[in-house]
C-alpha cells in the first residue's frame, strides 16, 4: 500500500466521465463521406450506441487517483472501448451468438448486414491501434508498451482465444475450471490491459500494476457472471436477447445461481481489497465498481 497517497484531482461523477468519453469517442471515429460509406456509419452505431463504457471509465478513475488526469488516458480509453464495439459486433453475428438485439437496438449485422459488420470490425481494430500507437505527449516507449498490451489481450492469448473456446466447447459439458479459464481469456484480458494500460500511463509503480492487474483479473470473472446472470432477464432490462446462453455450458448452468451469485461477490471483495492495497480504503475506484455490480 502507499505510504502517502497521491491527492486525488477533484472528484469527477462517472456520469460526467462518460458523458466526455461518448463526446470524445463521437470526434475520433471517422465520419460517413456519404450514404455509400457503411462501414463508417456501422463502425459509430457499434461504439456510440448507449453502452456503460466500464472499461474507460475504469482506466480514467484509476488513472486519476494515481495523480495522472492527462487527455492520453481518455484517448487510451476509448481506444479499448473501440476494441470492446468490435468485440461485440463480432459476437452477435450469426455465426457466433447470432443475436438480434445489442443496447436495445438491431446488432449491427441486422441492420448493417454481415459483410458490413465484419469490415467495420477490423476497422474498429484498426483505428483503436492507430490511436494508441500515435497518443500524443506519451513517450515513445510507453506507446511501444501500450500497443503491446492491448494486442495481447485482443490476440490467441487473450479475447480471441477465448472467444474459440466459448464458441467450440460452449455446447458440451465443460468444467469449472475450464469456464473459468475461458471467461479469464474472453472477457478478463481485456480488463487487465486497460488497467495495465491506465497503470502505465500513470507511471505507476510495479507493486501497484501488480495489484491493479490482479484487481481487474477479479473484476473480468465477476463482470461475466454478472452478465450470466443478466442473461435471463428481460430484453427490456438488458437490451440484449433473453436467454441466449439456453443449452451453453456456463457457470450458471453447471453451479447454478446461488454459487455463482457467492462467487460473484467473493470477485468483487478480491477487486476491492487489490484496489485498497493501491489507493487506501475507500477509493473513487471501489465506489465506482460497487455501483457497477449494484453492490454498493
Ligand atoms: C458485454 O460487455 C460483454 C461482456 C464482456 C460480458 P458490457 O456489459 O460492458 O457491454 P456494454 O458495453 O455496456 O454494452
Ligand atoms: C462475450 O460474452 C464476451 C465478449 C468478449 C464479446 P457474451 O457472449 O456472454 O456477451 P453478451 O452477453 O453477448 O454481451
Ligand atoms: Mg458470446
Ligand atoms: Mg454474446
Ligand atoms: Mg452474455
Amino acid at each position: 500500500m502507499r505510504a502517502l497517497a497521491v491527492p486525488a484531482p477533484d472528484a469527477v461523477s462517472p456520469d460526467r466521465l462518460r458523458r466526455r468519453v461518448d463526446a470524445r469517442l463521437a470526434e475520433l471515429l471517422p465520419r460517413p463521406a456519404d450514404h455509400r460509406d457503411l462501414v463508417c456509419m456501422a463502425m459509430r452505431e457499434s461504439t456510440l450506441a448507449p453502452g456503460k463504457r466500464t472499461r474507460p471509465l475504469l482506466m480514467i478513475i484509476a488513472a486519476r487517483e494515481l495523480g495522472c488526469c492527462s487527455q492520453s488516458v481518455v484517448d487510451a480509453g476509448c481506444a479499448v472501448e473501440m476494441v470492446h464495439a468490435a468485440s461485440l459486433t463480432l459476437d452477435d453475428m450469426p455465426c457466433m451468438d447470432d443475436a438480434e438485439l445489442r443496447r436495445g437496438r438491431p446488432t449491427i449485422h441486422r441492420r448493417f448486414g454481415e459483410d458490413i459488420a465484419i469490415l467495420a470490425s477490423v476497422a474498429l481494430l484498426s483505428q483503436a491501434f492507430q490511436l494508441v500507437a500515435s497518443l500524443p505527449g506519451v513517450a515513445p516507449a510507453v506507446r511501444n508498451r501500450l500497443v503491446a498490451e492491448l494486442a495481447c489481450a485482443v490476440g490467441p492469448q487473450g479475447l480471441v482465444g477465448g472467444q474459440c473456446r466459448d464458441l467450440r466447447d460452449g455446447s458440451g459439458m465443460r468444467d469449472v475450471d475450464d469456464i473459468v479459464d475461458t471467461n479469464a481469456l474472453k472477457t478478463g484480458a481485456l480488463f487487465a490491459a486497460a488497467l495495465e494500460m491506465a497503470a502505465l500511463l500513470a507511471e505507476a509503480g510495479d507493486d501497484d500494476r501488480r495489484h491493479l492487474r490482479a484487481a481487474a483479473c477479479e473484476l473480468g470473472q465477476a463482470f461475466q457472471l454478472y452478465d450470466d446472470l443478466q442473461d435471463r432477464r428481460d430484453s427490456s432490462c438488458t437490451g440484449k436477447d433473453c436467454d441466449k446462453d439456453a443449452g451453453k455450458s456456463t457457470l450458471l448452468s453447471v453451479l447454478g445461481a446461488e454459487e455463482v451469485r457467492r462467487r460473484l461477490h467473493a470477485h468483487i471483495d478480491g477487486a476491492q481489497a487489490a484496489f485498497a492495497r493501491v489507493y487506501g480504503d475507500d477509493s473513487a475506484l471501489a465506489g465506482y465498481c460497487g455501483r457497477l455490480f449494484g453492490v454498493a
